[in-house]
């Protein structure tokens, strides 16, 4: 996937510029051609000698080549390179990125850059939390770029590690995934998706709700491999945490907070697209009043009177057209299987996904699952594994249902 690609490879002023050489033997191993860019405070932590001997190339600091005083074109850069990896990618060069300040050559390289871009954080966990760092990651990422550090993408989540920059394996890992597959021609390039993902939270009075605990990590993940296989994805999305930010620029994500309110953003949707993920766990029942003011503590015990939410995934099971495909969850505790056999066809859906609480590891808040596919024609179980692994189980499963050449 790696052969013949041209990458080039940007290098600022961090401790962690050692690890380059480690990315750059590994693009080379894997038939890459690598060309280094680095900024001056980078040449204080690695020498160009070393970065030219490992990628045959004479390595570019200066917007004159000091040799012979030829102009480094930055612009013919931006055209070679079928992808640009600044890795490590300190607080400094990250902001200035951000915000377009070209005092350096690897800055006027990335502002020229035509290939996609991907980021590899590097700094201590206090400056990488700061809020100005996080607006100016949050920003890059809205040009398209993609940051790659521990926690987020299509690699393992691990909950530490913020800031530290991600290991050089994982990185060749997200180059190597992003290559294959643009040269794989998915079905899925184009179509449009709808996915639901996180919790539904349903008002009992100004201050309180009920809700559950899902994190929406499943749908988020899902959301991004469609969305890496060309599709245009419309994630529904419940509550969840601030630090859940999609990455990809197809991806339009909608917030709502009740049932009602997903309902009605999924039923406007549904009809355009071709298929829909409905991965949320929607709250069954609502509090059949919401109470104006907080309420107050009587000493008395206290009655909710609930009424039952509409069935999403039935409703579109209900209106799914010849050439729609419509995938379902199901989130057991005992007789998973009947239970998920009754949705997959109370629902309409072409396949259920089903995750047991029983598993270790797998269903609410885990960065990892355990899914058992069910379908008419049979069951295929699947061992745990990063849920951005199970998206993509899920999604070639989906492939596999689509007919060749279906229209958007
Ligand atoms: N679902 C939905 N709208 C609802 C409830 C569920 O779209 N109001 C979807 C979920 O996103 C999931 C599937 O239906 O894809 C099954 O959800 P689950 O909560 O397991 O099913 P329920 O029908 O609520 O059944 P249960 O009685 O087990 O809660």
């Amino acid at each position: 996937m790696l052969e013949g690609k041209k990458i080039v490879l940007g290098i600022t002023g961090s401790i962690a510029a050692y690890k380059s050489c480690l990315i750059i033997r590994q693009l080379i191993k894997k038939g890459a051609e690598v060309q280094v860019v680095i900024t001056p405070a980078g040449k204080e932590f690695i020498t160009p000698i070393t970065l030219s001997a490992l990628t045959h190339k004479p390595v570019i600091s200066e917007f004159f080549s000091q040799r012979d005083g030829t102009w480094h074109s930055h612009v013919d850069l931006g055209l070679w390179a079928d992808a640009m990896l600044i890795a490590p990618a300190t607080a400094s060069s990250i902001g200035k990125m951000a915000h377009g300040i070209a005092d350096n050559m690897l800055i006027t390289t990335y502002l020229s850059m035509k290939a996609p871009v991907f980021i590899a954080p590097a700094m201590d966990l206090d400056m990488y939390a700061h809020s100005s760092t996080q607006e100016n990651l949050k920003t890059l990422q809205s040009y398209g770029n993609q940051i790659i550090e521990p926690g987020t993408g299509f690699l393992a989540s691990k909950l530490e590690g913020k800031g530290r920059m991600e290991e050089p394996e994982n990185i060749v890992k997200v180059l190597e995934c992003f290559f294959a597959r643009q040269e794989s021609s998915s079905k899925l390039a184009g179509k449009k998706v709808l996915i639901t993902a996180g919790p539904t939270y349903e008002k009992i009075d100004p201050v309180r709700f009920i809700g559950n605990y899902s994190s929406g990590k499943m749908g988020f993940a899902l959301a991004e491999e469609c969305a890496a296989r060309g599709a245009q994805v419309e994630l529904v999305c419940g509550p969840v945490s601030a630090s859940m930010q999609t990455l990809h620029p197809n991806i339009h994500r909608i917030d709502v907070e009740s049932a009602q309110e997903m309902y009605e953003a999924c039923m406007g949707l549904f009809p355009s697209m071709k298929s829909a993920i409905l991965c949320a766990a929607v709250a069954d029942f609502t509090p059949i009043t919401v109470a104006s003011e907080k309420i107050k503590r009587t000493g008395e015990d206290m009655v909710i009177r609930l009424k039952p939410n509409p069935d999403i995934a039935a409703s579109l099971g209900k209106v799914k057209q010849e050439g729609q495909l419509l995938v379902g969850f199901a989130l057991e505790t005992n007789d998973e299987e009947s239970n998920a056999q009754a949705k997959l066809k109370k629902k309409n859906f072409d396949f259920i996904v089903l995750n047991s609480l029983k598993d270790q590891g797998a269903g609410f808040r885990t960065d990892t699952n355990k899914i058992t596919i069910i379908a008419a024609d049979g069951k295929t179980d699947y061992p745990l594994k990063p849920k951005s692994e199970v998206a993509r189980d899920i999604v070639d499963r989906m492939e596999a249902m689509m007919p060749d050449g279906m229209a958007v």
